[in-house]
């Protein structure tokens, strides 16, 4: 163990399991550690590094704003971020923009639009559906609307107005919506849930739902949005328009940034319902602008499908190699693999110690989101380093 990871130990709460790596530098896809090791990053910080590690489009705004204004209060207008609402707003089907630090903290503030809508529209209504094994955050409230028991058990009490069913089943939301329901919470594709895909027309019988009892639909795509699954906002993929959709990780490409968007129907905010002291800060909004543009401007989400595709039939490839390879499943560059049996902690430790950072989802199962810009170069050497990894872990 190093140094650093020492005290890390001794100083820092203990609520992730690291893996025994302290990362010093990182340039594209690779990153380094502290003796000058050299990985591939197929974690991507978690969905988050779009544009890779240090894209110059992301250093050159961030260093510009740096120098020129870092922070004011939400009192005064700033360029940075009415340049972003902009950009978002004219390439999405959303009209308004609310902009935030984390996805947590979108969805919290996308659910008090719900609910103030609820006021204001549906009789006071205030109950928000969600899935089992979604994933919308950390907060209290957040942790209500996921679906899963291993985040909720620890805090109960939960707040109340937040009902969990079972996803890809329209009949269960229309089981549980009452008169007191404002909206639906889903992942297009649930991301830490499974990365689970959604069956062909379950988001259309869910818009219609919504549409038919009045109720609004938000997509959390703080994992799917910003290119991740090859089209901008994964919502395109399934001829639906979300009333409210909710933005982080990527956005930022690696400073903090969330947003809420939102239709002009539903965008029931009033001055000092709602507000943030560093959302929308200039400094996060001009990394934000950049990342988006540069995404736009190069056609990332085409080179999202291509290299997607090159990794899906590179990882089918090893599954008919190994059959111990379950599933092999995603869209655009989050993609999941599967295995019969608890390997995914040994794989994954197989893999560091041959230069490939990859994520465990679950105790049987990897998930790869690596930078949007990698090309094939990146995907053979990563289906390379796992096909020895599984190698060696079969053996
Ligand atoms: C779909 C989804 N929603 C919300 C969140 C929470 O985002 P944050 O960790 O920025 O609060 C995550 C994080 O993994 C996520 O994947």
């Amino acid at each position: 163990m190093s140094n650093w990871q020492e005290l890390e130990s001794k100083y820092f709460m203990h609520t992730f399991e690291r893996v025994p790596v302290t990362l010093v530098r990182g340039e594209g896809a690779r990153v380094w550690d502290e003796n000058v090791r050299e990985y591939l990053d197929f974690v991507g910080g978690w969905a988050v590094n779009s544009l890779g590690h240090c894209h110059p489009a992301v250093a050159g705004a961030v260093t510009e704003q740096v120098h020129t204004l870092i922070q004011t209060s939400n009192q005064y207008y700033t360029i940075p971020q009415v340049r972003l609402a902009e950009l978002l707003v004219q390439n999405s089907c959303l009209d308004k923009v609310f902009l935030c630090n984390s996805g947590a903290e979108a969805n919290e503030g996308a659910v008090k639009l719900a609910r103030r809508y609820g006021q204001r529209h549906r009789n006071g209504a205030y109950e928000v559906i969600s899935t089992f094994s979604s994933f919308h955050g950390r907060t209290l409230g957040m942790v209500a609307a996921t679906g899963q028991a291993k985040h909720q058990q620890p805090y109960v009490p939960l707040p109340a107005g937040f009902v969990n069913v079972d996803y890809n089943n329209i009949e269960a939301i229309k089981a549980a919506t009452t008169e007191q329901t404002c909206a639906v919470i889903l992942e297009p594709v649930q991301g830490e849930g499974g990365v689970n895909l959604p069956d062909d027309d379950y988001l259309k019988t869910v818009r219609e739902w919504c549409d038919r009892t009045g109720m609004l639909l938000i997509l959390d795509e703080i994992q799917t949005g910003v290119g991740r699954t090859g089209t901008l906002f994964a919502y395109e993929q399934y001829g639906i328009e979300p009333d409210v959709m909710t933005l982080a990780k990527g956005l930022g490409g690696g400073l903090p940034i969330g947003a809420i968007l939102a239709k002009d129907e539903a965008s029931v905010f009033v001055p000092g319902e709602h507000g943030s002291t560093f959302g929308g800060n200039p400094l996060a909004c001009a990394a934000a602008y950049a990342t988006v543009k540069f995404i736009l401007d190069n056609d990332i989400v085409g080179n999202v499908q291509k290299v997607g595709q090159y990794l899906i039939n590179g990882l089918e490839g090893l599954r008919r190699q190994f059959p111990l390879i379950t599933d092999v499943r995603g869209r655009g560059l989050l993609i999941a693999v599967e295995f019969n049996s608890d390997i995914a902690g040994s794989l994954l430790t197989a893999c560091l110690e041959r230069g490939l950072l990859v994520n465990r989802l679950k105790p049987n199962a990897l998930r790869l989101m690596p930078p949007l810009i990698i090309g094939n170069n990146e995907v053979d050497q990563a289906v390379s380093i796992l096909g020895t990894a599984l190698s060696a872990v079969a053996d």
